[in-house]
């Protein structure tokens, strides 16, 4: 389809996305690393994997778990510029295990109808996610743990899980019930586990999956999903109707500890002004009794987190017992973010903001650098290819990610992106959560997508929600900090919250203002908009090169190339990412524009100028 639209007086030939060829520049695939882990080239690597639940890394819970400072962070890389692209545990995990985007999913909530265990199946992925590539590429595969929402005493064996030759899953409702789990092991009727601590019952089935994998011919998979540091949830509240979410419980050795520490005071930590968009700037200052609340809450997340350290201490013996260590790799990561008092928000994820979406990820195993920081922006889309790297498995062409550098000189296609989307409710945790309509514990509309870029020169995050407010923070001001923590978002400042880019400015104040690049904050927000339009819909190679999809035949790679003026008028006649309505799910009717204007012949676009 070609269009000619005119503005300013001038025609200009420009034609659907829709029809361009999806991009092969990715011709240097990423390497495997087989080839590096020369011990025993006939047997690939094997691959443990730790994800826990609702870990942050802006709050700086990693400075809180000493061995796995010690066996992960000096033994592999620290990935510290990694996110998720979607800042809730269920639409995550999906993510995560099938390499897609959750616009891709479509799995989008904890629950039915968009989300949890039955619309993961319902979907399609429980014949087609990653454990079942795995043991296809020949793998034995083991989980225990938290894999879903929604999987429940009443659903779990219509079906069951696929992809496993052992599993153990924690089940709903008593999924974060820390004295009274319920796990369900391979085809077996679930068990309670009353009285017993989660993380010790976790760690039993965790060590007693490792020596079946460890006894095996083939190489295996493991993973290993403790609930820590989730809240806490009385499942009797469930029953009715009201999910009440308390402080996590350690186990009794860690319950005295850190009775000083308290939440990071960081600039953004229930600050003055109200901050944010659309109702999180509605939120009141919270009063000395929440603080003290939220930072009771904060140490009983680190005491949870001791409990998986020792898991991982555990885990990281029992491989070096069996002279393996060495042909595996480790994984460490969680499965969304969590912020406590920032922005005046009461415990909780489901935000974009840094502590949400930025989480831990530790790698260690044959020919990763040990002790080193790797700043390449990753994300949990793109740890599924990376496992299929480690394991010398080809891509698969629907993958909406692309591997991480976990090697020096590693060959992949990189990226400065991170595309995040959310649908739906905002969820509110801790005994002062009752802050929604009626005393809910939920606030709707929380629907936005947004894009985080981090190239050289800027650190941006820009947010269309559903009720088309806008954000664009730099958060490079505090670039040149050490402290991880600091280094993210320490105040999130507004670069112009209200202001309006519906309109297409005249070129006589496009450089007014404070500039980015050289160029002005209408300029950026153009390429941003565009840059958020094609990622919102994007699909497999389009998701990893963004910008080849605007620039089919150009050589625009980031924001910096797309920032040349000669592009100017090519962004200012893109549509707008906008939002018809607020949905709870990913209903396509009501999320605006799809598809960007493409220059599809090289034209340069300053000839019309
Ligand atoms: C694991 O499951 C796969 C697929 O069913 C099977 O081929 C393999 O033999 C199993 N491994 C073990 C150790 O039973
Ligand atoms: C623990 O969970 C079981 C179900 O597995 C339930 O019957 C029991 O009442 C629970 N105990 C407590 C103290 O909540
Ligand atoms: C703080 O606010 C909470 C929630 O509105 C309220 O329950 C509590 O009494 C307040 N505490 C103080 C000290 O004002
Ligand atoms: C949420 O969005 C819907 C649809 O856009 C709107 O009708 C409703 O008033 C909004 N609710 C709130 C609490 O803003
Ligand atoms: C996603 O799932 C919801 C609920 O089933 C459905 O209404 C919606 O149309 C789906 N979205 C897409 C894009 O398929």
């Amino acid at each position: 389809m070609k269009l000619l639209t005119a503005v300013a007086g001038l025609v200009v030939a420009v034609e659907s996305a829709a029809l361009a060829p999806l991009g092969s520049q990715f011709q240097n695939a990423p390497q495997s690393v087989l080839s590096l882990g020369e011990s025993n080239p006939s047997k690939p690597p094997n691959i443990l994997f730790v994800i826990t639940d609702d870990q942050d890394l802006g709050l700086d819970s990693i400075s809180y778990t000493p061995l796995i400072e010690k066996h992960l962070r000096q033994k592999g890389t620290f990935f510290r510029n990694h996110f998720v692209t979607t800042a809730l545990c269920c639409p995550s995990r999906v993510s995560l295990w099938t390499g897609r985007q959750a616009h891709n999913t479509n799995v989008t909530d904890v629950n039915p109808p968009y989300g949890g265990y039955p619309k993961f199946v319902e979907r399609g992925f429980n014949d087609n996610f990653l454990p079942v590539w795995l043991q296809e590429a020949g793998y034995d595969t083991y989980y225990t743990g938290k894999l879903f929402n929604a999987h429940t005493v009443e659903n779990y064996h219509s079906p069951h899980v696929n992809g496993f030759n052992g599993s153990d899953f924690l089940m709903d409702p008593y999924t974060y019930s820390y004295m009274n789990s319920t796990y369900q092991r391979h085809k077996e009727a679930p068990v309670s586990y009353e009285g017993r601590h989660t993380t010790d019952v976790i760690t039993e089935k965790a060590l007693g999956f490792l020596d079946d994998a460890l006894d095996g011919e083939r190489p295996f998979f493991v993973a290993v999903a403790p609930v820590a540091p989730h809240s806490n949830v009385d499942p009797r509240s469930i029953e009715k109707g009201k999910v009440f979410m308390t402080a996590p419980i350690p186990l009794e050795r860690h319950a005295h500890l850190f009775q000083d520490v308290k939440v990071p005071r960081t600039p953004n930590f229930n600050p003055d002004e109200p901050s944010g968009a659309s109702w999180i700037r509605n939120l009141p200052q919270q009063n000395q009794s929440q603080i003290d609340y939220n930072d009771h809450f904060y140490r009983s997340r680190l005491r949870a987190l001791q409990g998986v350290d020792e898991l991982v201490d555990s885990l990281v013996s029992r491989l070096e017992e069996s002279g393996q260590l060495d042909n595996t790799y480790i994984i460490y990561t969680s499965d969304n973010g969590f912020h406590i008092g920032q922005h005046r928000l009461p415990p909780g994820k489901t935000c974009g903001f840094e502590e949400d979406i930025r989480v831990p990820l530790f790698i260690r195993g044959p020919g990763v650098p040990e002790g080193y920081v790797q700043e390449s922006v990753t994300t949990h889309i793109d740890l599924a290819p990376t496992i299929f790297n480690l394991a010398g498995i080809p891509p698969r062409s629907d993958f909406d990610g692309t591997a991480i550098p976990v090697v020096p000189n590693f060959g992949g296609a990189r990226h400065e992106h991170v595309t995040v989307e959310f649908w739906g409710r905002a969820v509110m945790e801790g005994i002062h959560s009752e802050i929604g309509p009626g005393g809910s514990t939920m606030i709707a509309n929380n629907t936005y997508k947004s894009v985080r870029l981090l190239g050289e020169g800027y650190n941006l995050y820009y947010s269309v929600w559903c009720n088309n407010d806008h954000e664009l923070y730099d958060l490079s001001v505090s670039h040149h900090m050490e402290d991880i923590y600091v280094f993210i978002c320490p105040a999130n400042k507004l670069l112009d919250g209200s202001l309006s880019i519906a309109q297409p400015v005249s070129p006589s104040n496009q450089e007014d203002g404070p500039l980015l690049l050289g160029r002005s904050l209408t300029q950026t927000i153009n390429r941003l908009d565009a840059l958020l339009l094609v990622l919102k819909s994007c699909q497999g190679v389009t998701c990893i090169d963004p910008w080849n999809v605007l620039h089919p035949e150009e050589s625009v790679r980031s924001l910096r190339d797309a920032l040349s003026k000669e592009h100017d008028l090519f962004y200012q006649v893109q549509p707008r990412v906008s939002f018809d309505w607020c949905d709870a799910g990913y209903v396509i009717e009501a999320e605006g524009p799809q598809e960007p204007l493409t220059s599809r012949y090289g034209v340069s676009w300053d000839v019309w100028v």
